[in-house]
């Protein structure tokens, strides 16, 4: 069955769920589920505006089948090639054979990697400021290298200020046959998916994902269509003011501490608690996770959020305990920076996580502020530990 729905005027959603996948680029757990977007614009030409994942090609197929009506496809354009949104081009070529695939030089370098056909004769290739007219509508080709892939590009309809963003503003979380973020409640329904979908995919590349926001300033913007999540076509400020915060690694809450903590038989995790519990008394939001059973997806879209980070490791064969390693590669990875980070450790006989975490933020992390003595908690935290514990929630607290 077609599941469509109108964009605008000219302009068909034909994209779809996936809320079987367990693993998003076989590391990030969904578990609400991913939607693929695609756009089907109808004008004097058709345009299909990006594929989908093979995972929902035939629900895809029936959509564009349905949303064009009886006629042929003239043209796709190609944003991206990350096979999440352009798997299903060789299917849609193989039914629509004298389609024309827009896309940048380094677009079909890629499809060919991916072993995905397009006749020479079928290609124009398009770089910054090209334009295509399809009738009443024309699009600006706008280069997004590194949001999220080199050969990425958005595209913009002059004509009626439609963004066609890739991946930017894109959104964990199936749709559910809702299509507009004003149709969701974006602080709770939104807001956590589409961090950790920006920080966990893209959060590396802050810097050109700050390039392409200048890009966007200069648009005239009515309406944003990303490959992931809901489309936006009002309050767009509010989005767009949260990508400018974590594209440059600001906190979005900057007093809000997070707790990552790594313990194996709860010593660890009782220091933690009672850091937790000062910090609330007195009036910071302290939230605590253990880095052994929250994703990582999660742990990095918290770290994104917060401006204030306690690790809290155990040692473990004399290095720091290797689920919270996992997690501090992690945040390197990503280039996370200006953030105020309090450390306590753990160890009954060789402590020497304590030492290897401050190396880690000194050296191998930029931009970060340690505050605090650094509390060592032997194996089980007692009234002893008491003065250090506090004396730790109450530097991060005035930080
Ligand atoms: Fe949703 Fe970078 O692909």
């Amino acid at each position: 069955m077609y599941c469509v729905r109108k964009v605008s005027d000219d302009v068909f959603y034909v994209g779809g769920d996936d809320r079987r996948l367990a693993l998003f680029e076989n590391i990030h757990p969904i578990p609400s589920g991913v939607s693929y977007n695609s756009y089907v614009l109808l004008d004097e030409s058709t345009v299909l505006v990006d594929t989908a994942d093979w995972a929902i090609g035939r629900q895809f197929i029936s959509n564009v089948e349905h949303a064009l009506a009886g006629r042929g496809l003239d043209y796709v354009v190609v944003n991206h090639v990350e096979p999440d949104h352009a798997a299903m081009l060789e299917e849609v070529l193989l039914r629509w054979p004298s389609a024309k695939v827009i896309a940048t030089a380094k677009a079909f370098t890629f499809l060919e990697q991916f072993d995905i056909n397009v006749a020479q004769e079928n290609r124009i290739p398009v770089k910054e400021g090209d334009t295509q007219s399809f009738g009443k509508h024309e699009f600006t080709f706008v280069t997004a290298n590194m949001v999220h892939w080199p050969e990425v590009m958005v595209s913009f309809d002059t004509s009626d200020g439609t963004l066609y963003s890739a991946d930017a503003f894109g959104t964990f979380g199936a749709l559910g046959g809702k299509l507009f973020a004003d149709e969701f409640d974006f602080d709770h329904d939104l807001l956590d998916d589409a961090r950790n979908y920006y920080c966990n995919i893209v959060g590396k590349y802050g810097a050109q994902t700050q390039k392409l926001l200048e890009k966007a300033s200069g648009l005239d913007i009515n309406m944003i269509c990303p490959l992931h999540g809901p489309v936006w076509r009002k309050d767009m400020d509010v989005f767009i003011d949260k990508y400018d915060k974590w594209s440059t690694y600001t906190p979005e809450d900057p007093d809000d501490a997070v707790i990552f903590y790594a313990s194996m038989y709860g010593g660890t995790e009782s220091a933690a608690q009672f850091v937790s519990q000062r910090l609330n008394e007195n009036g910071t939001d302290a939230r605590m996770y253990d880095v052994s059973s929250t994703p990582v997806t999660t742990l990095v879209g918290e770290s994104f959020r917060a401006g204030k980070i306690i690790i809290a490791s155990v040692t473990y064969n004399f290095e720091i305990f290797p689920k919270m390693q996992d997690f501090l590669s992690d945040i390197k990875m990503l280039g996370l920076k200006n953030r105020t980070v309090g450390i306590m450790y753990n160890g009954t006989w060789a402590p020497r996580c304590g030492a290897l975490l401050r190396d880690f933020f000194t050296k191998d992390m930029k931009d970060i502020n340690i505050v605090g003595e650094d509390p060592y908690v032997k194996s089980a935290a007692t009234a002893s530990d008491e003065e250090a514990l506090t004396a730790l929630a109450d530097e991060i607290a005035k930080a």
